[in-house]
């Protein structure tokens, strides 16, 4: 029974005139006892279906008039063109009912529904989760989400990046020991991977220049706007490079997500809302380079209370934000405020050569990066210098061991830029089931 006909292609005017067969769910229905207006959604739109009693018989308008809200149909009609809504509508000649709904029990989703639940609305969409992926916010979500994978791929792939997996149970902390997931592994313990970087370094003499796209996991106690304990994570890994050269490709990686959006999914983004001349900036336009101290200054200028050596957080960053035409990079972190494996700017050790891409309008951090430390004498001292026992890090050390040379990557939260781009609220929006703290359900 493969379906061949989407409701987005008669929207568009390619049937008129003719008889389809479309399968989808009903959204909305309403009507008489003689003729009743169906709305049919499918995951390309919602398209009016006339059903009239006398076109398609007792039997199936009866069936027609008390199917419920999320039944599939198919339906079988020609296409008229009309001056309402959406210009298309489907005029039936039969239609059968595939998987009906119990009255009993009714799609739980609804306006009343919602304004009653006892924990709010948002909580009660949380656990309906499964079924709430179905309405159009979160499918237009989707697809742009879907979009940015896409684009996160095509970006490396193009340069002849190649496609790594690491392990996502590991024995060591990336980005420090107050975030790890710890899990029984038969008697003894392990982690769930906070970042690929490390395995990636592993792999650098081999390819050179390597990419992925995975869940990261971080115990996040805090809720927030752009924490998730799950999130996925776009990671590149480059030998022979710079904090310089990395930090083109984050720029690079940035700027052809947001150009792909506007090709692929204007009007997903005109639905959510988003100013679509906004992201074209965020496509054209270069990010400048700013280095943590001026950061710390302009902040401070701004009457806010920040010290030296803090790294920034999310107070912090969405006040630097707010104004930002562009993302911009943040350069030259205080060593003593990012972990073991950033390497110490050989111009001024108190600095490490590494980057985080701030985005505007008061998101905040979307990348994370830098140069590594490569020498196998400095990666030591940086171990040593953080308090972190060596054994789960022999085979990082190693690397170094054998003809290290200069190299670097980033890591960019695709959740978080997702969330920006789209121009959503709240992180949890962009990911169909998101896990914080509080929640593992559905
Ligand atoms: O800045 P982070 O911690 O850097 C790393 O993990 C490096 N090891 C990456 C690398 O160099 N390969 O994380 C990178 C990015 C952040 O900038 C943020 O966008 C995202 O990952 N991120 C999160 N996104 C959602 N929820 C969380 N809890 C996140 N933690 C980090
Ligand atoms: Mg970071």
């Amino acid at each position: 029974m493969a379906k061949d006909t989407w409701i987005g292609d008669v929207l568009a005017g390619n049937y008129n005139g003719k008889e389809v067969e479309l399968m989808g769910w009903i959204h909305r229905s309403r009507g008489s006892n003689k003729i009743r207006f169906i709305v049919l959604r499918d995951s390309t739109g919602n398209v009016q279906c006339v059903v009239k009693r006398d076109t398609i018989g007792d039997e199936a308008f009866e069936a027609m008039k008390t199917a419920l809200i999320e039944s599939s149909v198919i339906i079988r009609g020609t296409v008229q063109s009309t001056d309402r809504e959406h210009g298309y509508e489907i005029q039936v000649t039969s239609c059968e009912i595939v998987g009906g709904v119990n009255p009993e029990r009714p799609f739980p989703i609804t306006e009343s529904a919602m304004a009653e639940a006892d924990g709010g609305e948002t909580e009660f969409l949380l656990d309906n989760r499964h079924l709430y992926l179905r309405t159009g916010r979160m499918t237009t979500m989707l697809k742009m989400r879907s979009t940015v994978f896409g684009a996160v791929h095509s970006y490396f792939r193009d340069l002849d990046f190649v496609e790594y997996q690491a392990p996502n149970f590991v024995a060591g902390a990336v980005e420090g020991g107050s975030t790890l997931f710890e899990v029984p592994y038969f008697g003894r313990k392990a982690y769930l991977t906070q970042s690929w970087q490390l395995y990636a370094e592993a792999a650098m003499p081999a390819l050179e220049r390597l990419y992925t796209m995975a869940p990261s996991f971080r115990a996040e106690k805090s809720r927030t706007r752009r924490h998730l304990t799950e999130f996925w994570h776009a990671e590149m890994e480059m030998a022979w490079a710079s904090n310089a050269d990395i930090m083109e490709h984050g720029e690079g990686v940035v700027r052809h997500i947001a150009r792909t959006l506007l090709d692929e999914r204007e009007e997903e983004l005109t639905e959510v809302g988003r100013d679509l001349d906004l992201v074209a900036q965020y496509a054209d336009n270069p990010y400048p380079r700013m280095r943590y101290d001026e950061a710390v200054e302009t902040l401070q200028g701004m009457g806010v209370d920040v010290e030296w050596g803090q790294d920034l957080d999310y107070s912090k960053e969405k006040v630097l934000t707010a104004d930002f035409e562009v993302p911009h990079f943040l350069t030259h972190y205080p060593r003593i405020a990012k972990p073991f494996y950033h390497r110490p700017d050989p111009e001024d050790p108190k600095y490490v050569l590494c980057h985080d891409l701030l985005a505007p309008e008061g998101y905040g951090e979307i990348i994370g990066g830098g140069e590594r430390t490569w020498s196998e004498k400095e990666i030591l001292e940086r171990i040593d210098e953080e308090g972190t026992p060596r054994d789960a890090y022999e085979f990082y050390i190693d690397i170094r061991r054998y003809g290290g040379v200069p190299h670097g990557g980033f890591g960019m939260g695709v959740d978080r830029v997702v969330t920006w781009l789209t121009g959503a609220d709240h992180i949890r929006e962009t990911i169909p089931f998101p896990r914080d703290s509080r929640r593992v359900t559905p």
